[in-house]
């Protein structure tokens, strides 16, 4: 989805620290899908407005956003959850060896597999998503009940490389993916509970507020 505006906001952005900068570079290297850059921006600016006191993150990589968020809100604590065994080891020595080693707990599994576990860590004032795309509303359904009262859920990749707007899209895995995201998109926007509004900052964030009951 970079565009001119993109890549526009992105060149003011303000350096990252070498160690953040270094694993962009992995990341781009190795295709490590972390988060684009104005989408964590614009990510991190609202986390610091929300004030989280503890973050579940679903999708580690190799620690690159939940590091960002640590560095951004150091009072807060973060859950981050990945099942691949070579990224779970990467995110395991970047953080281990970053000052952000204390805030961080990396679990390590299928987020759909370990509830109990990441419900001991509970509860939690946000909830990010950034996972199997195709499993976003299970994500959603299985962890928002262990939202705070007034949470915030943080979803990346809504806007999927603006492919939720292409009318015929050749590869059948991709077509199912994309109409799996529409019809999260579609399903949350209405959602009862939840007040959503989707930027097109980054891959697409969707930004939905918990309503009090
Ligand atoms: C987009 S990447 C996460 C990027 C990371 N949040 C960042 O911006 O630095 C998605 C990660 O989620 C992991 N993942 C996908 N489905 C998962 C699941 N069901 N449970 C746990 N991890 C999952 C993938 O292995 C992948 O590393």
């Amino acid at each position: 989805m970079k565009d001119r505006i993109h890549s526009y906001i992105e060149s003011l952005i303000k350096e990252r620290d070498l160690l953040f900068q270094e694993m962009e570079s992995y990341a781009s290297l190795h295709n490590v899908p972390i988060m684009e850059l104005s989408g964590i921006e614009v990510l991190l600016q609202l986390l610091r407005m929300q004030e989280p006191k503890r973050i579940l993150e679903i999708g580690t990589a190799i620690g690159y956003s939940a590091m960002r968020m640590a560095q951004a809100l150091p009072e807060t604590e973060i859950v981050t959850i990945e099942r691949d065994d070579e990224r779970y080891d990467l995110a395991i020595q970047n953080i281990t060896k970053s000052e952000y080693a204390s805030q961080i707990n990396i679990l390590k599994g299928d987020a759909l597999d370990i509830y109990q576990e990441v419900k001991d860590f509970g509860p939690y004032d946000a909830i990010f998503i950034d996972a199997a795309k195709g499993q976003y509303m299970k994500f959603f359904e299985l962890y928002t009940p262990l939202l705070s009262t007034n949470g915030y859920v943080y979803t990346d990749n809504v806007l999927f490389k603006g492919l939720v707007t292409e009318e015929t899209i050749e590869s059948k895995r991709i077509r199912n993916l994309v109409g799996k995201i529409k019809k999260y998109n579609e399903w949350l926007m209405n959602h009862d509970h939840y007040l959503t509004t989707i930027v097109p900052v980054g891959d697409g964030l969707a930004i939905s507020k918990k309503m009090s009951e």
